[in-house]
């Protein structure tokens, strides 16, 4: 691609991201002050919202849709004790073939309307040991192993700066504030996030290097849509639902339906810890 191609694209995708804006503007009374992205078996979330609207991602013009059947498709908006809340049942991964530009659509498209707070979860492998599965992990940082960055190419001023600061990307306030809502049960982990390309789960060899860089546990989401969050002046709150726990030297098969099914049993502390620090977001 050469660089009027890639500024063309922009545009492109400029106004696709208003278009978008324009029609949730037309759907949505009040925009929502707090996205929330619900990941694999954790859309039960959003059946807490007292819905005012329940979008469907097809009706949303230039929406991407989702491939995996264990992600439902649609935009949830309403009320969560007492905040304006829009929250992505279904979210977008690298992994599906989607562009990271397209994987964060909705995180753009939300910061446009006014969006200010970012609760973003993912069902993740542990890689710290001492985690079980059905713990939560407040995310502390990350590393980004998806080898596009949804910033890549010309930058959209209006948008956010060409070099965004990532040296706190996700709220430390967020977290002394979800640690102290929750009375910090000891389910409730923190640690690090780094997410990998996927779909093909990790070997072995990888899950320990993984763990040597610095990482305590391991998905394939989150990262892009964090970014862009970062880049738009979002806070951002990360939450890992630990599905499974991977011990290198004695490493199990990883099961879609056992990830699937932890992540569902974990899904009741998410509900009630996201609800909790809306509820003291004053
Ligand atoms: N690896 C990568 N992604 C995951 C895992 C894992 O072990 N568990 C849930 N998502």
């Amino acid at each position: 691609m050469d660089k009027s191609e890639n500024t063309l694209s922009l545009l492109d995708y400029r106004q696709k991201v208003e278009i978008a804006r324009d029609f949730l503007k037309r759907e949505i009374v009040r925009p929502p002050e707090i996205v929330l992205v619900l990941g694999t078996g954790l859309s039960g979330v959003a059946e807490e919202i007292e819905a005012e609207a329940i979008i469907p991602y097809e009706e949303i013009p230039h929406f991407p849709r989702s491939t995996v059947e264990s992600h439902r498709g649609r935009l949830v908006v309403g009320k969560l004790s007492g905040h304006r809340v829009a929250a992505f049942q279904g979210r977008f991964h690298y992994y599906e073939g989607y562009s990271t530009k397209e994987v964060t659509f909705p995180i753009r498209v939300m910061a446009l309307l006014g969006a200010r707070i970012l609760i973003i979860s993912n069902a993740a492998g542990g890689l710290d040991l001492s985690y079980q599965p059905g713990d939560l992990m407040l995310i502390a940082d990350h590393i980004n192993l998806i080898p596009e960055n949804p910033l890549r190419g010309p930058n959209v001023e209006e948008w956010g700066p060409r070099f965004p600061d990532l040296s706190e990307a996700y709220s430390k306030r967020l977290r002394i504030l979800a640690r102290e809502a929750s009375g910090s049960p000891p389910y409730l982990r923190e640690g690090v996030y780094v997410a990998v390309p996927g779909p093909s789960l990790e070997t072995p060899a990888e899950t320990r290097f993984l763990r040597l860089i610095g990482a305590d546990a391991v998905g394939m989401s989150t990262t892009p849509e964090v970014i862009v969050a970062n880049h738009a002046g979002l806070e951002v709150l990360g939450i890992s639902v630990i599905a499974n726990v991977n011990d290198p030297d004695n490493f199990q098969p990883i099961l879609l339906e056992d990830v699937i099914a932890n992540a569902q049993k974990a899904e009741g502390r998410l509900v009630e810890l996201v609800k909790k620090v809306v509820a003291r977001l004053g």
